[in-house]
């Protein structure tokens, strides 16, 4: 039996729903495939990100890489994108647009990438530093990773989706910075974008229960100054309206009976930029 407000996946329409799927072991083996490769293209890229190199080259890499490893960009030609990551660097909050412009010593840039194997979606995202960057921006950074894993930490069947949020803000507010409130975490599986809404602020208690079955990414995104973004003219990139700094991370992951499984963890252990071994 199936409570209201979910629908078995495997019954439901192929397309965005406003019910919440819930999956089972297939979906579960098919993310498990579709997190790997998705990371696993997160992890090549972590020497490319150095001084010098354009944020095409970064794109260029990935599509060869997720196209050889069997997958499919799920960005290129979604909603007219034409790449197969967004960079987003510095005051860029996401959606940052890979193009002709060198990354330079002390950017962060945030790389996402989401890769579709066998139909199931792959989506993560992680902050990269180039070259020595400012203790603040490694401070926003390192916050904002263990904000992520604050709300995976609060994710298990029964809880709701405010304690995930309100894990996540706790945090970040904690430090001063802010979590940005206009983009959210999404349902996924064979859909890249679905129900439930992930909201990364909250209050414990309130919003939707979580079951297992459920999957859904936890991306929040933090800055350094104020929660405001603006969109700039090219209809994608989002930036800090004050130009402060932001970071991001991005798991894909789904409940199980006893809590919560993260399908994009990096195979090469490569998490945020102080293990990465790239900076000191
Ligand atoms: N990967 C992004 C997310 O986390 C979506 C990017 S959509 C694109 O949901 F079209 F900009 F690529
Ligand atoms: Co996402
Ligand atoms: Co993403």
């Amino acid at each position: 039996m199936i409570e209201a407000g979910f629908i078995n996946a495997t019954e439901a329409p192929p397309r965005a729903t406003p019910q919440i799927k819930l999956h089972g072991p297939e979906a579960f083996a098919g993310m498990r495939k579709a997190g790997r490769l998705a990371a696993e293209c997160l992890d090549m890229l972590a020497p490319h990100v150095v001084a010098g190199v354009m944020t095409s080259t970064i794109d260029d890499l990935a599509r060869e890489f997720v196209l050889a490893g069997g997958g499919v960009p799920a960005c290129l030609f979604y909603k007219g994108y034409r790449h197969t990551v967004c960079t987003s660097v510095n005051h860029v909050v996401c959606h940052g647009i890979p193009g002709p412009k060198a990354l330079k010593e002390g950017d962060i840039v945030n790389i996402d990438v989401t890769v579709i194997v066998d139909g199931w979606h792959g989506d993560t995202s992680r902050m990269y530093s180039v070259g020595g960057v400012k203790r603040k921006a490694m401070r926003l950074m390192d916050v904002t990773y263990e904000s992520m894993m604050r709300g995976i930490e609060a994710i298990k069947p029964g809880a709701r989706l405010g304690d995930l949020g309100a894990a996540i803000q706790e945090h970040a507010e904690r430090q001063r910075y802010s979590v940005v409130e206009a983009f959210c975490g999404h349902g996924l599986g064979r859909v890249f974008h679905d129900s439930p809404n992930i909201l990364h602020f909250g209050r414990r208690g309130q919003g939707e229960r979580l079951v297992p079955g459920m999957i859904f990414t936890v991306e929040p995104m933090v800055n350094l100054g104020r929660l405001d973004v603006a969109l700039l003219a090219d209809g994608w990139t989002a930036v800090t309206r004050d130009r402060s700094l932001s970071a991001q991370y991005e798991h894909s992951v789904g409940i199980t009976e006893t809590g919560v499984e993260i399908f994009t963890l990096s195979p090469a252990g490569l998490h945020t930029p102080h293990e990465s071994g790239l900076t000191d």
